[in-house]
């Protein structure tokens, strides 16, 4: 076997005040839309906030349901909206926080699995690199250019291209 290696590359800012004013702004929009989320089981509020190339802001919360499987995270909720509203509009970043009391959680939020599948969708859709801003309560806010950083080796609507017998 040869083995070869993946290269993820991100950004780190330590304080909030080293983001530029678009990223900050979207960070501010997605600490907001936390206090709307509906997450009475986990207690675990998350907000997204989208930034369209027609300058618009759309957020989105994770949205619980008492059938676990039925609810949804923020960051879906977010993406799904914007292209339901926006079905033409470049989907520039994406900014995703979270607030919880019941335990600490400080590290940059980062979108699990089924959100990254999403993500990726989006950007084959579009044509183009979404950045994705991933915000922490205390300390680092991590970013990447384009979910390829996030997804390795994402399945894309290519695979399911079909050659003729
Ligand atoms: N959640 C999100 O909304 N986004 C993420 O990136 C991770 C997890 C939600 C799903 C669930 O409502 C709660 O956080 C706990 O997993």
């Amino acid at each position: 076997m040869k083995e070869k290696e993946v290269v993820i590359k991100y950004g780190e800012y330590q304080n909030k005040e080293d983001l530029g004013v678009e990223d900050s702004k979207l960070v501010l929009s997605a600490n907001e839309a936390t206090n709307n989320s509906y997450a009475p089981y986990s207690d675990f509020k998350v907000g997204a906030a989208i930034l369209l190339d027609n300058g618009e802001i759309i957020k989105g919360t994770n949205q619980e349901n008492s059938a676990y499987p039925s609810g949804l995270c923020a960051e879906r909720v977010a993406i799904f909206f914007a292209n339901s509203q926006f079905p033409d509009a470049v989907i520039k970043s994406i900014a995703i926080a979270s607030q919880t009391d019941r335990f600490e959680s400080d590290e940059p939020i980062s979108p699990c699995g089924s959100c990254r599948q999403v993500i990726s969708e989006a950007e084959n859709r579009q044509k183009s690199k979404i950045r994705v801003i991933m915000s922490g309560n205390k300390c680092v806010t991590r970013i990447v250019e384009g979910i390829e950083n996030l997804l390795p080796f994402g399945f894309q609507e290519d695979k399911l291209k079909k050659t003729c017998r």
